[in-house]
Order: C-alpha cells, then structure tokens, then sequence
C-alpha cells in the first residue's frame, strides 16, 4: 500500500546524493545522504561515474523509506545537478563513458571555435546562454565523439543523451522513459527558451544528433512510474524533475517577479522569476525557472564560479589544519580586511565578467596585513561577487529586490550574512533548511500528485527563516564596494 501524502525527493548534486522523504505538512520524515566522488583525469577534465551516481541513488531512496518504515512513497521527485551529461545505450542501459560534469573544461577549445565562428549572438538569443562549456550540448558532442562509431550509432539511435534527471529518470523506470524536465533543458544550450524544444541550427551547430535527446516535459507532472526500483518497487509515479538552483528558488516560495535568491555552495547561482525570457546585456542568463503546469515561468540567473569555495581554497593556501572552518575561525576575529581584497578568480570569473582566462589576485597587502585580515578577504569576496550579480540582475530587469533570499552550506556563517546585507544595503534571508533543492522538487512532485493544490498551499507551509538587516552606513559601503571593483578592473586589466 503507498503512504498516502509521502513525497520522496532525491537530490543528486556533485558532492552528495541526498533523498528525504516529506509529509502533506512539509515536514521532513526521513532522510539519507551517500558522499560522492570526483575524477579528474586531466587538468580542468572533471568527471563522475555514471553508474555510481545511479547506484548511490538506489542506496538513498532505499535507507529513507527504511528508516519511515519502509511503505513505499505516494510520489518520487528528482532535483539535480545541471549542466552534467551521460551518454548511454539505448539497448542495454550502459553509460558510454563518465558522467561529464559541469565544472568540466574539456570542451574549452571547441567553444572556442564556436565563438570564432560568430555564432554567439545567435546561440545567445535562442537560448539564453553565452557560449561556454559549462553547457552540457558541447559535452555532449564530446561524449558521442569519442566513441568509435558514436557518430553513426548516434544517428541511428543506438545511444541516448540525457542530464542527470533524465538519466536517473531512464533507471527508476528500467528504460521506459527518456525525458527531462524544462529546467533542465534550459541549461544544456540545445533548447529555444521560447519554443522549450530542441532547436536544429543548435543541434547542428553543437554536433548533437536529435535521435539521441530526451523528450522535454514541465517539471511538474507525471514522467512514469517506478518499475522494480529497490522499495519503491512498481508503480510509484515520478512527478517532480528539476535542476537544483531553480528548485531552492521554488523551495524560497519565491514564486513572484523579484524575490531573487542566493545559493551558496562551492560555486553560487542568483535566480530569480521573470515575466518573460530577459534578454541580458549585463553578463546574465535566462532560463526556465519552472514549469508546473501552464506556461512555464522564465528566470533569470548569474552563476558565479568561485564563492564559498574560496575559504577552502585560501584555508589550504594558510596550510590549515580544517581549511573552510579554520578559515571561517580566523576571520570571525576581524571587524575587516585592513583594505585587502582576494578576487577569486582561480578558475576565471563567471557572471556577470565571464573571463575564463582571468586568474586570481590579492591586492592592498601593507606591512600590517595579517593572515586574519585575508580570511577577512576571502569571506568578503562571496558577499562582493553576490553584489555584482545583484547588480546586474537590477540593471537587466530594472527592479531592485527588497532584499536577498540565501541558502546553501556558505550561508550558515553569520558573518558572511552580515555582510552581505551589509554591503547590498538591503536585509538578507537565510532559510535554514539544508534540504531546500529536494524540499523544491517535493512541492512540484506534491502539485502534480493532488498533495497540494497549488503556491497558495505552498506558501502556507511553515519555512524557517532568519533574518539580517544592513548596518553598514552609506559610506563605509560605497568605499569598501568601490575598493572591490578596483580590484577586480585589476584583475581584468592583467589579462587583457
Ligand atoms: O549548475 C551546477 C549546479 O547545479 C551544481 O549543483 O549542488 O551539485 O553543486 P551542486
């Protein structure tokens, strides 16, 4: 017998795959969590196994029913990773290579090309999108490629391609769907963000065959139904499939034009809903934020490269013994950097500079400089960057946001927080859930599967939240910003 009202909501992200099993009131029940892991075979190459990722799906799903008892769940959901691509065969189910991730570099060269060739501003107007490799359709052609006959098999449907939603989706099913959400598809560059279809100029130009896609659904609705996957056996329905940034933008109920959120995990995205695809000239992406039911709802986002990860990256630099936490320690000591700046561009710079040649820069070092004061730096760079995208988002849509919805594991410190209100000049909201991704892919599953019957349901569900309003006064705030875009014109600057 299904528990009646019991969503499980997977969440499969890079570093774990999480699942948790939510009641009708939105409590969470149950939950398990597996770590993953990360290959990287080459410098900027970086991979994961396919076959792990599903097997540690399995493990989760399985441990949180067990621990509520065991019934199976009225409804599964998916939230995932973005952007990552497996290649598999069609007839026996078996990746054809890793599960080629976001993070990944590999494809740099033919993007490269791709933008030599002036297709930019036409990738960019269908899709959102500029041309990078963070996109999964260039990975994808790298995948099909480098098989030998994986253009003919390709071609002839032989392989599939799909996002992780849909990979997982093609598992829980035993192969009897290939689909992904519109979330999903919004970020792999091979969509028309108006059409939400697969578009034949993008596909050619990318080198993708058609025969391989997955079908494009909204991210609520029924995708299919579970067969013989671990406790949830047959018949369980999967009807919530979203990509992770726009399901913690769900999860903030930031279901209005304007709330703009903050995710901020190694890397962070900015979302927020749009009335329509926002065209952006300040270095931002549309996307579908998503669909459930109806017309899909457009957004817009900035991610940027390199923000939490940044007191891990200089915590190892320090040679800390924990480096995130030691970090986190040293700069809670200090009120401010002693005007240092760390622009932390080790990996280039995302949204809204988008310089992937950029490379990372501390300037203002006096003789007084202390390691304090570059923890200082360091915290102070996520707050800086999180304003820059801000910024962009206000100049692109013309609406300035009340205030900063936050979530993900950088946004537990409260002196980042501070800050950040502090140097946005506007409250900051932190939700306190460290589930918000799953927690939004639930709601979506719950709309389709008749838990809830719509935002107003949604909205009424009780959210934990903690606030942090400005203090900083208008000066001070304008002087340490105006220090921050110097550094950063620097670092532009070097490497023109
Ligand atoms: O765009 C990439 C993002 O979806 C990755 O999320 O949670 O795996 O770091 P996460």
């Amino acid at each position: 017998m299904l528990s009646a009202a019991r969503i499980l909501s997977i969440d499969q992200g890079t570093t774990n795959t999480k699942a948790l099993l939510v009641d009708a009131r939105g409590a969470v029940l149950a939950r398990a969590s597996r770590p993953m892991t990360v290959q990287c075979p080459r410098p900027g190459w970086i991979q994961q196994d396919a076959g792990a990722i599903w097997q540690a799906v399995q493990a989760v799903m399985d441990e949180c029913l067990e621990a509520a008892g065991g019934a199976p769940p009225a409804a599964i959901a998916v939230s995932n990773q973005r952007e990552s691509v497996i290649v598999w065969n069609r007839k026996t189910g078996e990746p054809c290579g890793p599960c080629v991730i976001w993070q990944c570099r590999r494809t740099a060269p033919f993007c490269a090309e791709l933008r030599q060739r002036g297709l930019e501003p036409a990738i960019r107007r269908k899709t959102g999108l500029g041309i990078d490799p963070l996109f999964s359709a260039s990975k994808a052609a790298w995948l099909i490629d480098q098989l030998p006959d994986g253009r003919a098999m390709a071609e002839g449907g032989e392989l599939c391609m799909g996002t992780v939603d849909s990979w997982l989706l093609w598992n829980l099913t035993k192969g009897a769907v290939h689909a992904c959400d519109t979330t999903n598809a919004s970020r792999t560059q091979l969509m028309e963000l108006g059409r939400l279809a697969w578009d034949d100029e993008l596909l050619e130009w990318f080198g993708v065959p058609r025969a391989v896609l997955p079908a494009i659904q909204p991210s609520s609705g029924v995708f299919g139904t579970t067969a013989g996957a671990g406790r949830c056996g047959d018949g369980v329905p999967i009807c919530g499939v979203i990509g992770d940034s726009h399901a913690a933008l769900f999860a903030h109920a930031a279901f209005r034009p304007r709330a703009t959120k903050a995710t901020y995990g190694t890397g962070s995205s900015l979302m927020r809903a749009t009335e329509g695809p926002v065209s952006s000239s300040h270095g931002l992406s549309a996307t579908v934020a998503w669909s459930a039911g109806g017309p899909a709802q457009y957004g817009i986002e900035g991610n940027i490269t390199l923000s939490g990860g940044t007191m891990q990256w200089t915590g190892e630099l320090l040679g800390l013994g924990d480096p995130a936490a030691d970090l986190a320690g040293m700069a809670a000591g200090k009120d401010d950097s002693g005007g240092v700046y760390l622009v932390p561009a080790m990996a280039g710079l995302g949204a809204p500079y988008w310089r992937d040649d950029a490379r990372g820069l501390i300037t203002g070092l006096t003789r007084g400089t202390t390691a304090g004061h570059l923890a200082r730096a360091a915290l102070e760079s996520i707050a800086f960057q999180v304003r820059d995208v801000f910024d962009a988002m206000t100049l692109d849509t013309g609406e300035e946001p009340e205030m900063l919805l936050a979530d993900g594991g950088a946004s537990r410190n409260d002196q980042l927080m501070q800050f950040q209100a502090d140097i946005l000049g506007r409250p900051v909201v932190r939700n306190l859930s460290l589930d918000l991704s799953a927690m939004g892919a639930a709601w979506l599953a719950g709309l389709a599967a008749g838990v809830w019957k719509g935002i107003g349901d949604l909205e009424q569900l009780p959210r934990q939240e903690q606030r942090f309003e400005p203090q900083m006064s208008e000066a001070d705030r304008q002087r340490l910003y105006a220090g921050w875009r110097d550094a950063v014109a620097r670092t532009l600057g070097d490497f023109k």
